[in-house]
């Protein structure tokens, strides 16, 4: 696809509107019933809610419309057919999804399930949509919050549209650093954003629920688009989700539900996917799989996890596109290619990626931007592994210890979003700053804005 179409992909929100958003922080504050005590992230989603109910509403109803606490969707299953709804009220509210396709008359319902929030009094109410249309737009509405939301299925196929997600991870050092990556990456309307790990920075600790509370504020500020439509997010496990970061740290660490839950509270309470037992495959239809890892913080690299890779990576060696996701790079770009992590997943998975076709794969936990040399065996080849990284969407940069590393092609100590376009079976990667300047392109197109090879 040329360039010039990604850049022209049905833009959203210009600077310009950037800052007319931002112009209503302030403005009219919102709370859910029987709630108490706003914070000013909630005085701007009152006043984005009032630009999407002038023009979101149906109806034409200007009457200002309430929203939950968090919104946050992703999928657990097929993303061509089905959506998994989650959001955050106080307890008490009513359970029910209310949905239909955009143009229908008739409302469906569906009842969600209760779910405890971890260290807080808020309740996650949860339900999985099934049946839907393959690429098809949805209205819903959650309990008794008045605002009405849009969502999309994903298409059944991947040969006349291309779909276009971002990609990234290490996402909120703070609540506004996240923001401003959120709202680049909204400019490509993306179908959905994966983050590779590292998400809120509460470490399991109870005593940083806020930082999650952030987290979903963010959500709720910036991937709602003018027209109300919500971004599913797909979401991967980092240290700073875990206690103490990683497994090994934990003497008494046993592979367990129980024990994954202990270490990792938020992380499997938050998230519908992966859910139990840390890591899954999600697969698009026939033309993407999403393989999201945990690199031995709540499970360890090696043993039932690898075995498991092995057998996912090997029953679609016919799909277009499978792209594994994980939060450790195999090949860093700031911490030690000696690395205790770093060396397990070379050893374990890598071979795997390699024999299975893989061709690119994203990293995340250096706080760069990295692009490596194609890699296999070890060394640089034109058939091998391209790593995508390193996790600086929301977090504070860091220098490239090893950017004359071996295996290290482009490198910047920038925040950044990844842009994902397949096509059919082409893949391109646009690297855009937190400014909005692309920093990088692969592969690189003729008279790309990406810097030349
Ligand atoms: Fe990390």
């Amino acid at each position: 696809m040329p360039l010039s179409m990604l850049l022209t992909r049905r833009p959203l929100v210009g600077f310009a509107g950037l800052f007319l958003l931002l112009g209503f922080v302030g403005g009219a504050v919102l709370v859910p019933k029987g709630c108490s005590g706003v914070s000013e992230a909630a005085g701007e989603r009152g006043a984005k809610q009032e630009e999407t109910d002038a023009t979101g509403n149906e109806n034409g109803d200007e009457t200002e419309a309430q929203e939950p606490l968090g919104l946050f969707l992703t999928w657990r299953r097929d993303p061509t057919t089905t959506m998994s709804v989650d959001w955050h009220a106080p307890d008490a509210t009513s359970r029910t999804l209310h949905y239909k396709p955009v143009g229908a008359e008739e409302w469906r319902t569906q009842e969600a399930t209760p779910h405890n929030f971890p260290y807080s009094a808020r309740v996650i109410y949860r339900t999985t949509l099934t049946g839907l249309e393959p690429g098809g737009s949805y209205r819903f509405r959650v309990g008794d919050f008045e605002r009405r939301y849009k969502f999309r299925t994903l298409p059944a196929e991947n040969h006349t549209e291309p779909l276009v997600f971002a990609a990234g991870g290490d996402t909120r050092h703070r609540q506004s650093l996240m923001e401003r990556t959120n709202r680049v990456a909204m400019q490509y309307e993306p179908d959905f954003i994966v983050w590779g790990g590292d998400l809120a920075y509460a470490d399991g600790r109870p005593d940083r629920v806020g930082r999650w509370y952030e987290f979903f504020d963010a959500i709720m500020n910036t991937l709602i688009d003018d027209d109300g439509r919500v971004v599913p997010i797909v979401v991967c496990i980092g240290n700073h989700e875990v206690r103490r970061g990683y497994l090994h740290r934990h003497d008494d660490y046993v592979q367990t539900d129980e024990f994954r839950e202990r270490i990792a509270p938020y992380f499997y309470a938050l998230f519908d996917f992966p859910g139990q037992p840390g890591y899954g495959v999600l697969d698009v239809a026939d033309y993407l799989s999403l393989v999201i890892l945990d690199s031995d913080h709540s499970n360890p690299v090696d043993g039932a996890q690898t075995e498991w890779l092995a057998e996912v990576l090997a029953e679609r060696e016919d799909v277009p596109h499978v792209l594994p996701v994980y939060h450790v790079a195999a090949y860093p770009s700031h911490r030690s290619y000696g690395g205790r992590v770093q060396r397990r997943i070379r050893e374990h998975w890598v071979p795997l990626l390699e024999r299975h076709g893989i061709r690119v794969a994203f990293e995340n936990h250096d706080h760069t931007y990295k692009r490596t040399h194609p890699i296999r065996d070890g060394e640089i080849s034109g058939d091998g592994i391209i790593y995508l990284g390193d996790g600086a969407w929301g977090v504070g940069t860091r220098e490239g210890n090893s950017s004359d590393e071996w295996y290290i092609n482009r490198f910047a100590s920038k925040r950044h979003a990844i842009i994902v376009t397949l096509h059919g079976s082409h893949q391109h990667f646009l690297m855009v700053s937190e400014h909005g300047d692309v920093i990088d392109e692969y592969p690189q197109t003729p008279h790309g804005l990406g810097r030349g090879e």
